[in-house]
């Protein structure tokens, strides 16, 4: 085992109470994005106060925008308008963010000055060229690494033009980016997705006033709009909450309330499959959030079955693979997921790590090129390790409490990126988990 930071987890108590999950890390990036470049000043209530997240507020710091933390998940942002960014001084640093990175390239392109966004270890290994294609085909210049690897060198002064753009992979950062881009592009821009995807950039650039026509598979904006500074209510993270919904599924005599989790459906996949495999889950308390639907989830314990993930829900769940491993891992019968591809450009390659990890504890896992059966079984004690993917180490500590001997989880410190307190969160609502 390395010398990076690790967890030991193992049984603990039923899960029980009621949790707040942190804000939302989409939502989140983008709110402090459109704030920045929207006329006037914003206020974000429920920022979420991760290693990502910070990460793009730090750099619209360095592009010249002021914000503000009055107070922690507040940030006020004194926007700059669309045409008031300013050259930064040094590289930008994305941290292990590809949200950040694929929507600031989007933007940056578009600027007149020149910019070099860089990332961690993980992000430099995330593939750009997907971005990078159709900025090109709106008249950017960016140059990638060999293999389309970060960093990205984007040159500005280029005059963009609108583009009709069909995603060549299911991914609401590619679309975003497109989006962002055709902001600034001579005339209307389209994107079309064969799968749709996570609509926050739709949605938040409607709220912060352009003039954009969408639904689902469908976004269209012309280009040479100002956006108007609003206030926006981050919801709580589905991805977050994800972790306990199968944590409680799984663990004899749970009862667990996560408060006013964000109920997007392009989020919600996971509810229908773990529902399917016959989880116990109920939505109360449904209200509307800055513009989202949210609910509190009421999750006991079940016993589940194995099912075949339908593949209609992979990019209504995409972030949730890890915890639905865990979930498979301790159902009655296999769990076949397919059409799942895009697992391998996480954060880590997630079809792998996940299928190590079950295997190091016992499991049977047979990988396919864009998926995974897992065969449940008794789950033993014993070293997996995260390769710094937040939600690889989170699902761990979740397998953990069920496990018959300790789980020595490594490389975890990037748990803060999307789910800073985790631990203290999950050993108060009863997970035995420590750092060491
Ligand atoms: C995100 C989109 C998804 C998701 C990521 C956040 C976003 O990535 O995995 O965690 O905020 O747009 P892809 O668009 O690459 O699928």
């Amino acid at each position: 085992m390395t010398n990076k930071q690790h967890w030991i987890a193992s049984q603990g108590r039923p899960l029980r109470g009621t949790q707040d999950i942190p804000g939302d890390k989409s939502v989140s990036h983008r709110a402090v994005m459109f704030a920045a470049l929207a006329d006037g000043v914003s206020r974000i209530d429920g920022f979420l106060e991760g290693e990502d997240t910070r990460a793009t507020a730090a750099i619209f710091s360095q592009l010249g925008v002021r914000i503000e933390t009055p107070s922690p998940s507040q940030r006020i942002v004194h926007g700059v308008g669309v045409d008031g960014l300013k050259a930064p001084e040094g590289p930008l640093d994305c941290g292990n963010a590809g949200t950040g990175m694929r929507l600031l390239a989007g933007l940056l392109a578009a600027q007149p000055f020149d910019s070099v966004l860089v990332g961690d270890e993980s992000l430099s290994k995330r593939p750009m060229r997907r971005v990078a294609n159709p900025l090109s085909k709106m008249g950017a210049r960016i140059d990638t690494e060999e293999g389309g690897l970060p960093p990205l060198r984007i040159h500005g002064g280029q005059p963009l033009r609108g583009i009709d753009y069909t995603l060549e992979v299911a991914s609401a950062q590619v679309k975003s980016a497109v989006l962002l881009a055709g902001l600034y592009a001579g005339g209307e821009t389209v994107v079309r997705e064969p799968h749709p995807t996570r609509d926050y950039t739709e949605r938040m650039l409607s709220a912060f006033g352009a003039q954009i026509e969408f639904s689902p598979g469908f976004a269209r904006l012309r280009g040479g709009q100002r956006l108007k500074a609003t206030d926006i209510a981050v919801p709580a993270d589905f991805s977050s909450a994800a972790f306990f919904l199968v944590a409680a599924s799984i663990v004899p005599g749970s009862e667990l309330r996560l408060r006013a989790v964000g109920l997007n459906p392009r989020r919600t996949g996971l509810l229908e499959a773990l529902r399917l495999m016959g989880a116990d889950i109920t939505e109360e308390n449904a209200s509307e959030h800055g513009g989202e639907p949210v609910a509190d989830l009421v999750v006991r314990h079940a016993p589940l079955r194995g099912i075949k993930v339908p593949e209609r829900l992979v990019p209504d769940m995409i972030d949730e693979f890890p915890a639905l491993f865990v979930a498979a891992a301790c159902a009655e019968g296999p769990t076949v997921v397919r059409g799942a591809a895009e697992l391998r450009v996480k954060e880590s390659d997630r079809l792998a790590s996940m299928a190590n990890g079950l295997r190091a504890l016992g499991l049977r896992v047979d990988e396919t090129p864009d998926g995974a059966t897992i065969f449940p079984g008794a789950l033993q004690g014993g070293e997996v390790d995260s390769h710094g993917d937040h939600r690889i180490a989170m699902a761990f500590a979740v397998a953990a409490q069920r496990a018959q001997g300790e789980v020595r989880i490594g490389d975890v410190a990037n748990v803060a990126t999307s789910f800073p307190g985790f631990d203290e969160l999950a050993a108060g609502a009863g997970f035995r988990l420590r750092g060491a």
